[in-house]
């Protein structure tokens, strides 16, 4: 028979996970919540001193709850995330006066703390007193995402209620505790975000994405926000060879820049509005510009005035002549730079 998912996890545990954090000594409720809250946006190495320093100033629950706020905070300084730190405190005041000081016992009473999850409640009671709770971080839930090939973004409902089943499925009874840390670990040190180390890992023969070579996709991205879409048409007025460009307004979009007359409207309807009644309109490539906030849907016309006639196309301030063999020595957008090369193709 094969070992079980956390045999194999333990076994690796003992060869190699971590026993010396500050807070796996003197093993307390209290001191392992603490480190919990340090360590949920923040590297070990870092909270290291600011925990024995936590400690040496609020050694017990009880002396955390007397702490006024500003020292506490005095305290997470360089830290971040200052929340953590005024939960911390508002638990701690919580469990002086209702628990008597003691950390509560039951998984529920523990997640009803300020700022404590399910995840974090799961660690400090099994890592404290070796409870049987699964646990679902960051850590976690890559490993689990990966070892099962758990398609779809964890912040999703539906992918995180799949990723706690496999964790409370995997959670032995005994050696909770072990196995708790073990798994932060693993997530940690050899199933890391990129470039895991599935060689030096313990779940690598049941592992899907390893055995598809599909470690990178797991998890799963969180969606793209749909951008809006805008479209414009770029009318690119032509005399023999020359082609009027227009100096956008220098705050905004392409500020400064050449373009082209932009229009919403159809583009003969710009013609005669810009003066001209015999021209001869052809339509280049439409192409799609992505800009951070949105998409520009970009049809570029091309308007040639009639050889016949004397009307030339109305001319603003803002607007000259360039000619297209030439080089355009003023600053051009980039759809303007392609529907220039796209032009120079075409004629
Ligand atoms: N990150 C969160 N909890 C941890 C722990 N107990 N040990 C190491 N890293 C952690
Ligand atoms: Fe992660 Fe690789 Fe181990 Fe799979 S085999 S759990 S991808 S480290």
């Amino acid at each position: 028979m094969t070992a079980s998912f956390s045999d194999q996890v333990l076994a690796w545990y003992d060869l190699h996970g971590r026993k010396h954090l500050p807070w796996q000594q003197d093993v307390t409720p209290y001191r392992v919540w603490v480190s919990e809250i340090m360590l949920q946006q923040t590297q070990v190495t870092t909270v290291i001193p600011y925990f024995e320093k936590f400690m040496s100033s609020f050694p017990d629950v009880q002396a955390l709850a007397r702490a006024h706020t500003d020292d506490v905070l005095h305290h997470w300084t360089g830290l971040g995330y200052y929340a953590r730190a005024r939960n911390l405190h508002k638990a701690a005041i919580i469990i002086a006066q209702q628990y008597k000081g003691e950390f509560p016992g039951s998984l529920d009473e523990v997640m009803a703390l300020p700022g404590i999850g399910r995840s974090t409640a799961g660690a400090v009671l099994s890592l404290s007193r070796g409870e049987r709770h699964p646990i679902l971080d960051g850590n976690v839930k890559r490993v689990l995402a990966r070892y099962y090939a758990v398609e779809g973004w964890p912040g999703q409902k539906a992918v995180e209620n799949a990723l706690w089943q496999f964790a409370e499925a995997n959670t032995p009874a005994r050696r909770c505790g072990n196995y708790t840390q073990a798994m932060m670990d693993l997530g940690a040190m050899i199933c890391t975000r990129s470039k895991p180390a599935c060689d030096s890992c313990p779940l690598q023969q049941g592992c899907l994405a390893y055995a598809q070579g599909r470690q990178s996709e797991f998890p799963g991205k969180k969606p793209k926000k749909a951008i809006p879409e805008r479209k414009v048409n770029m009318m690119v007025f032509m005399e023999g060879n020359s082609i009027l460009l227009q100096q956008r307004p220098s705050q905004g979009l392409w500020g400064g820049l050449f373009g082209f007359i932009e229009s919403q409207e159809p583009a003969e309807d710009v013609a005669r509005e810009r003066g001209l009644d015999d021209f001869q309109i052809t339509s280049l490539a439409p192409f799609r510009h992505t800009f951070s906030h949105f998409h520009l849907d970009i049809s570029p016309f091309v308007v040639f005035n009639g050889k016949m006639t004397s009307t030339r196309v109305r001319q603003e301030a803002s607007q000259r002549w360039f000619a297209l063999h030439e080089p355009i020595e003023v600053g051009l957008a980039a759809p303007t730079k392609k529907i220039i090369e796209q032009l120079k193709r075409t004629l």
